[in-house]
């Protein structure tokens, strides 16, 4: 029986981003984190019934969101306030809003690499930003904890993101609680990215709120979105959970007027994922990991190649050995595969795979791949 998500769509001419940066070359795209596969059937049915209803006009949020955005939070251990919750465009807008609030004088640690809005944001907005390069420990990318404790002022800003990208690294919950305390002893507060935390690959891996540690709850402004796990980042459509008081009105205020509301389909797609999409979440879950497996499999024959195992997301990084420090977009797309180059999030001599496309396309991908890295 043929697997749901091997079902081939030509994606090219069909407003795609990611497949009409090559629309005239044959270059697989495996760079902008979307995913080639048709959403559930619950989303493309709730969608179906706002677009037969033919009015499109200013919207309210349907009504039963909070109730499952808190029942959501709750299945993770974070017990939320609806009114904490602050409805949103996007992550991604999001990360310049919250540049926009923090204090001029405040000191802002920026662990990298990170997903690039992180970097972009500060630059456009004309500020400095102290970044805390990630280690590697036990073939995982993670925060330096000890750094962190002696480069965190009082009172600063972390930008935290958890699973993270490009790693895939899934914090444990002793690794929280870690974070947790220096968060506590600097007053550090935090924007925790936890956008990708329904794509966890590894059953012994487990996502863990950052702000499920009570004794922080206050000092974080969390972002969840339906658009990863779900592949809807076209809707437009994130929340951010904030506990603060003061924070949350900050933020609000800060985003009013000028960065839009929550888009209505997007709203739609997330309350349909939520109540009935997890299903449909487990299957994509085994077709990630087979798709995974194949390029570590590839990889593997390739000295040049160190790739760091995901724990969670469709995206797989690793560093390459540059001797002729190529530009590594160009080169792999002289290949046929569209990747994103590290120095994207911070790190030269690192790319980027998304593998969220058929087993098929990743099969081609790998000895395109493949070549790419023997020359070099
Ligand atoms: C960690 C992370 N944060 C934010 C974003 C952007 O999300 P959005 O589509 O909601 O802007 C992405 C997109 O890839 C991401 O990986």
């Amino acid at each position: 029986m043929s697997n749901l998500f091997d079902k081939k769509k030509n994606r090219k001419n069909s407003n795609s981003q990611k497949w009409d940066r090559y629309h005239s070359r044959d270059i697989l795209p495996m760079w902008v984190a979307d995913m080639d596969f048709e959403s559930p059937t619950c989303i493309k049915n709730s969608l179906r019934k706002y677009i037969d209803n033919g009015i499109y006009g200013y919207h309210s949020e349907p009504k039963d969101l909070r109730d499952i955005l808190k029942k959501y939070l709750k299945s993770k251990g974070w017990n939320i306030k609806k009114n904490w919750i602050v409805l949103m465009p996007s992550v991604g807008a999001s990360i310049y809003s919250i540049y926009n609030i923090i204090p001029k004088t405040s000191q802002v640690i920026v662990p990298t690499p990170i997903y690039l809005n992180f970097l972009k944001a500060p630059k456009h907005l004309g500020r400095k930003i102290k970044e805390l390069p990630m280690v590697i420990e036990n073939g995982r990318l993670i925060l330096d904890f000890k750094k962190l404790l002696s480069t965190a002022k009082k009172n600063s800003w972390l930008m935290f993101v958890n699973p993270q990208n490009p790693g895939g690294t899934v914090y444990t919950k002793k690794e929280i609680r870690k974070l947790s305390r220096i968060i506590k002893e600097k007053n550090i507060t935090v924007f925790s990215d936890e956008l990708h935390c329904d794509l966890i690959l590894q059953n012994s891996s487990k996502h863990t709120p950052l702000a499920s540690i009570n004794s922080i709850e206050k000092n974080v402004i969390a972002f969840y979105s339906a658009s990863k796990t779900f592949n809807v980042p076209g809707l437009s459509c994130a929340f951010a959970v904030i506990p603060s008081k003061n924070l949350r009105q900050t933020f609000k205020t800060n985003a009013e007027g000028i960065t839009d509301d929550a888009n209505i389909t997007g709203l739609i797609a997330l309350t349909s994922a939520f109540n009935k999409g997890w299903k449909w979440r487990d299957k994509l879950i085994k077709y990630l990991n087979r798709n995974l497996k194949t390029l570590l499999i590839s990889l593997k024959k390739h000295k040049n190649a160190n790739p760091i195992i995901p724990e969670a997301t469709y995206l797989l990084w690793l560093h390459v050995k540059n001797p002729n420090n190529k530009d590594l977009q160009s080169h792999f797309e002289k290949y046929g595969v569209g990747i994103n180059d590290g120095a994207e999030f911070g790190k030269k001599d690192h790319i980027r795979i998304n593998f969220a496309t058929t087993y098929e396309n990743v099969k081609k991908a790998t000895k395109r791949i493949e070549e790419a890295l023997i020359n070099l």
